[in-house]
């Protein structure tokens, strides 16, 4: 009798991690609102911002429409535009989220935002519909097959280009990340799904062998995320020399 050998994995291929606490439908109001704010100041405290700006403020004009996929609180939309308005650029940001009760949280914290409830990996956008769009703490959630959707989405969407940025596999932040949401007061939930997304980030090596569309850069930020630039739908104007 021979033994049928496992079927062999395909290069660059990552399983879809197991579901976190804020993605389920059971949470209450006050659990999500909560969690909402532990997460703002994860992004806060732990350099989240600083992350998506350096790579995004630069290719940011005035009156561009930018795209914030798996938006939350739509928190690090906020800091963009923020950071865009000091430096005289005016921009409208559209939050896309799957759960309207993130939205629902997002939009008494930071009016102003236009928010859409929507599946990243079918954005209900016209292609090249926004100039960019970005997304935060969003691709460890999903495997490659979900993320190469969900990246082709955006690039689809997004005329200029995406930004993607996440955390990046570290032992150190696994070491780190208990007593760093002790030090922060996380919740539960955020304690939970905290864990869940540094055991499930991505090293470097998975995100380059995940073949996205496009020549993209990769790019370390500190001190536990990467930041993965990738074009839009339309590619770049030549120029000439
Ligand atoms: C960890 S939160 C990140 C929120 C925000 N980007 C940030 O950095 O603070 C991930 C968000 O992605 C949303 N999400 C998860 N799967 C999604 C999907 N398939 N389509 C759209 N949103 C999704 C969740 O509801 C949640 O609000």
């Amino acid at each position: 009798m021979t033994r049928s050998a496992a079927p062999a994995q395909e290069e660059g291929y990552v399983p879809s991690p197991p579901p976190e606490q804020m993605d389920g439908d059971h949470l209450s109001y006050e659990k999500t609102r909560r969690a909402l704010r532990d997460l703002r100041r994860v992004n806060r405290w732990l350099w989240g911002y600083p992350s998506v700006l350096r790579s995004l403020l630069p290719r940011l004009n005035s009156g561009q429409r930018v795209l914030d996929v798996g938006t939350g609180s739509g928190d690090v939309a906020a800091a963009v535009l923020q950071a865009a308005a000091q430096r005289g650029v005016d921009l409208s940001v559209i939050g896309v989220d799957f759960k309207l009760r993130h939205l629902t949280v997002g939009r008494s914290w930071h009016p102003g935002q236009l928010r859409v409830v929507a599946s990243a990996d079918a954005l209900p956008f016209a292609t090249g519909a926004v100039d960019h769009a970005f997304s935060s703490l969003f691709f460890h959630h999903f495997g490659s097959d979900s993320n190469k959707a969900i990246v082709g989405e955006m690039q689809r969407v997004a005329s200029q280009g995406v930004v993607v940025v996440d955390l990046r596999r570290s032992f150190l932040l696994r070491l780190t990340i208990g007593p760093l949401l002790r030090l922060l007061g996380a919740g539960s939930v955020a304690r939970n799904d905290g864990h869940l997304s540094v055991r499930c980030a991505w090293s470097l090596a998975q995100v380059r062998s995940c073949q996205l569309q496009g020549r993209g850069q990769l790019r370390r930020r500190f001190p536990f995320r990467f930041a993965l630039t990738l074009p839009g739908a339309e590619p770049p104007q030549q120029t000439l020399p």
